[in-house]
């Protein structure tokens, strides 16, 4: 708990309209999307930089934890307070500073929306590629903690492919500048990319400084519709094998569609076992060739429906369904594990068999869908408590298997309170030995979102 003394204090940096601690407020706080759900002691939102160092200081001196976050979108747990401590919330610095429309970068605070910016930056003819499901909700700041990837990765790459730079607030309250506004700069380690992804452990980001590009002139979009999961991930691959280059390639199993379906009350697939929605971008003549091509290769592979998006709306649609899954799969059952594995693409269709007979030897469903393109599959065992025990031995084999695949346990919704415990299996000891010695470094005082315990527990 907080003292009386530190409150006000607290109060006094962020004004007594910005402080909360009534249960009825931090509640609002308490929990991000996984569910995990844990009260903070206070919740403070600063509204500009000095006051986050303020606010950093006074935690060192008093020690207690701090944990900053953004929409509470996040799918590992990162901001949830499971020490207690005082969140730090970034709604308020919720401003575009600049978009420079000669320099192509834009420079924000951590509070803004992803989808604001992106709108912002496509009403100038400018594009933000990084594209998380969650971007009408999520913010730019826990998109650069989590190096959030999102639909567009597989033709444009994630959040830390477009920071340039950063100004961000260490464990210590000192402000530190990272990167520059130019897009080349190799002047010193680059502490830019070390920052990105670093799950708010390492400092907290106060202003984001982004590469934009040219909107591309135009966009098409397909679904396509397969009797089974396999031959979708074949069609899949087909694409790639052809030297076409989508700006998103989504998988969308069976299990994932009825629930969008009962979810939306709409009729999407027909009763088909997976679909794969495929988009391209570019200049008009190489979207016309490009989306025919894919459409000659999706009846090739055996799709039973081909659907061209031919409008904005008809667009829309399609992207609103999928945007869908992840709310729609609560309607299955009241607990999903959400797991972010990757694979290398090429073998989407041996973990996907994996993943299968683990469901099956486990009597587990188990859900898959997500960005088949960067071969990033969101599998979600869904669960009852009865259930809990053989999620968890499922969980480690669906690991494994990643692993003998060559992929990775998390593509882009970072290791958080979720996956600590897995991440030796990965990284082995000694990389986490290393990691372990440069928080130490930036937060002797374990002060930063203490409760992102890879860095702590192992
Ligand atoms: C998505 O691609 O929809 C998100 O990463 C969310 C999820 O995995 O549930
Ligand atoms: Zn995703």
């Amino acid at each position: 708990m907080l003292k009386p003394s530190v409150v006000k204090e607290l109060k006094t940096i962020v004004g007594p309209d910005n402080l909360f601690t009534s249960p009825e407020e931090l509640v609002v706080y308490s929990y991000d999307a996984t569910k995990r759900e844990s009260l903070p002691w206070a919740v403070a939102r600063p509204a500009a930089t000095e006051e986050v160092s303020k606010i950093l200081i006074l935690a060192n001196r008093e020690h207690f934890p701090v944990i900053p976050r953004g929409a509470g979108t996040g799918m590992s747990g990162g901001s949830v307070p499971v020490q207690g401590g005082v969140v730090l919330s970034f709604e308020r610095m919720n401003h575009i500073l600049e978009i420079n429309e000669d320099d192509l970068i834009a420079v924000v605070e951590p509070g803004v929306v992803t989808g604001d910016l992106q709108r912002e930056v496509e009403s100038r003819g400018l594009f933000y590629p990084p594209d998380p499901a969650s971007h009408q909700f999520c913010t730019m700041g826990g998109n650069v903690a989590e190096c959030a990837g999102g639909l567009r990765a597989v033709k444009y790459g994630v959040t830390k492919d477009y920071v340039l730079g950063l100004e961000v607030v260490l464990p210590t309250g000192e402000v530190i500048r990272t990167g520059a506004r130019t897009a080349k700069s190799v002047a010193g380690y680059d502490l830019t990319k070390l920052m990105v992804g670093s799950e708010g452990t390492l400092g907290t980001a106060t202003k984001i400084i982004v590469k934009l590009l040219p909107l591309p002139e135009s966009v098409r979009t397909l679904s396509a519709f397969f009797s089974t999961i396999e031959n979708a991930a074949v069609a899949a691959s087909s694409i790639t094998a052809a030297r076409i280059l989508p700006r998103a390639l989504e998988l969308v199993d069976q299990a994932a569609l009825r629930a969008v379906e009962s979810y939306l009350k709409q009729d999407i697939s027909n009763g088909a076992a997976a679909m794969l929605i495929v988009e391209v971008d570019g200049p008009i003549e190489s979207t016309e060739r490009d989306i025919g091509r894919v459409e000659e290769l999706m009846t090739r592979a055996g799709a039973m429906r081909v659907t061209r998006a031919e409008t904005d709306v008809e667009r829309e649609q399609i992207w609103k369904a999928r945007r869908a899954i992840s709310p729609a799969l609560y309607t299955i059952k009241p607990k999903k594990v959400n797991e972010d594995i990757v694979v290398p693409r090429s073998k989407i269709p041996d973990i996907l068999r994996a993943i299968s007979e683990i469901a099956k030897r486990h009597d587990l469903l188990i859900v898959n869908f997500g960005h088949a393109g960067d071969g990033n599959i969101h599998t979600n065992i869904m669960i009852d408590e009865a259930e809990a025990e053989r999620a968890e031995i499922a969980v480690k084999e669906i690991f494994e298997a990643t692993l003998r695949l060559g992929g990775s346990i998390s593509g882009e919704h970072g290791i958080g309170l979720s996956k600590a415990r897995y991440l030796p299996m990965e990284l082995g000891f000694d990389a986490l030995g290393v990691m372990k010695k440069i928080k130490t470094t930036l937060d002797p005082n374990n002060i930063l979102n203490p409760g992102k315990i890879f860095l702590n527990d192992e």
